[in-house]
């Protein structure tokens, strides 16, 4: 009895949901919502969110990303990846002249958990998609920042795995993908010219690990490289442009 009574409860509020929202969504994910029998607030909120393809606003992201939104808990992304998406330490990401799609993709897959990290999956909490393709379209407007290698020891290590693999252990060049300059290739190859060479470390050896699973690919290639391979492919990524 009590489970039909909140049953007949949820179904009320799902009605009123619906009508709400009637304007928002598409007439058959309203009907969707309506019909469907499980109890339902947090479907119905994800559903809200994503009618068809938002168009991303810029200067909203600019916003967000500058200010946070204290009212909803969204903390300032440039307190740690600084003016432009220029971060000032290896500890964080430049995120500067990143391909939309794909910083979206990250935002995402930190909510998803399908790339685990502590800081970031507490940032990404309280964004709506439409916000995360609105920071995303922000911080590709900007200059790419540039870096230098560090190392010169390992720096011709770096280049030659960087444009040509490693034949031997069946690496395929990582150039072929994110592009000679390392400018990455739209949508889904993401830039990793002038990155930081720590932080580019860092997500060969997530890859490897499996904290970091929303990449096949990526996965596979990190298996194959020693520590010594990433640190200088990585160090080699950070002064190409
Ligand atoms: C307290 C510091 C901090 C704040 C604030 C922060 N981040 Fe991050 N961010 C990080 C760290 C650390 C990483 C690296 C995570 C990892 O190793 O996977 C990261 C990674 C990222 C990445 C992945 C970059 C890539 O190249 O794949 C994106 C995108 C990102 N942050 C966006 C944001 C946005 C948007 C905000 C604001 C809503 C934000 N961050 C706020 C610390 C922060
Ligand atoms: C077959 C294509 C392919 C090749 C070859 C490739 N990558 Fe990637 N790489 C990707 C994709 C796709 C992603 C983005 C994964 C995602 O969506 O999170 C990525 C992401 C990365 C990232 C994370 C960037 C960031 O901002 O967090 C690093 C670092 C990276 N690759 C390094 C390398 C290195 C080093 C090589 C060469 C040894 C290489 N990649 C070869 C496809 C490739």
């Amino acid at each position: 009895m009590r489970q039909t009574s909140q049953i007949s409860k949820l179904t009320s509020l799902r009605a009123g949901f619906a009508a709400f929202s009637i304007f928002a969504l598409i007439g058959i994910s309203g009907v969707a919502i309506a019909a469907d029998a499980a109890p339902m607030a947090p479907a119905a909120e994800a559903k809200a969110t994503v009618p068809g393809k938002p168009k991303a606003d810029a200067a909203a992201g600019e916003a967000l990303y500058s200010s946070g939104d204290a009212t909803r808990g969204v903390t300032a992304c440039i307190t740690c990846h600084g003016p432009k998406g220029q971060s000032a330490v290896g500890t964080w990401p430049k995120l500067s002249a990143q391909h939309a799609a794909y910083t979206t993709k990250q935002l995402k897959n930190f909510k998803d958990g399908s790339r685990a990290n502590p800081v970031m999956m507490g940032m990404v909490a309280t964004l709506t998609e439409q916000d995360m393709q609105n920071i995303s379209a922000f911080l590709v407007k900007q200059p790419a920042s540039e870096g230098v290698a560090q190392n010169k020891a390992t720096i011709e290590l770096g280049q030659s795995i960087y444009r040509g693999g490693i034949a031997a252990k069946g690496v395929p060049a990582c150039a072929a993908c994110h592009s000679p300059t390392g400018a990455g290739i739209p949508a889904q190859y993401p830039r990793l010219g002038g990155q930081w060479a720590d932080y580019s470390y860092t997500q060969l050896i997530a890859f490897r690990e499996g904290t970091r699973k929303n990449s096949n690919q990526m996965t596979i290639i990190a298996t194959k490289l020693s520590d010594q391979e990433m640190k200088a492919v990585s160090d080699y990524m950070a002064g190409l442009h």
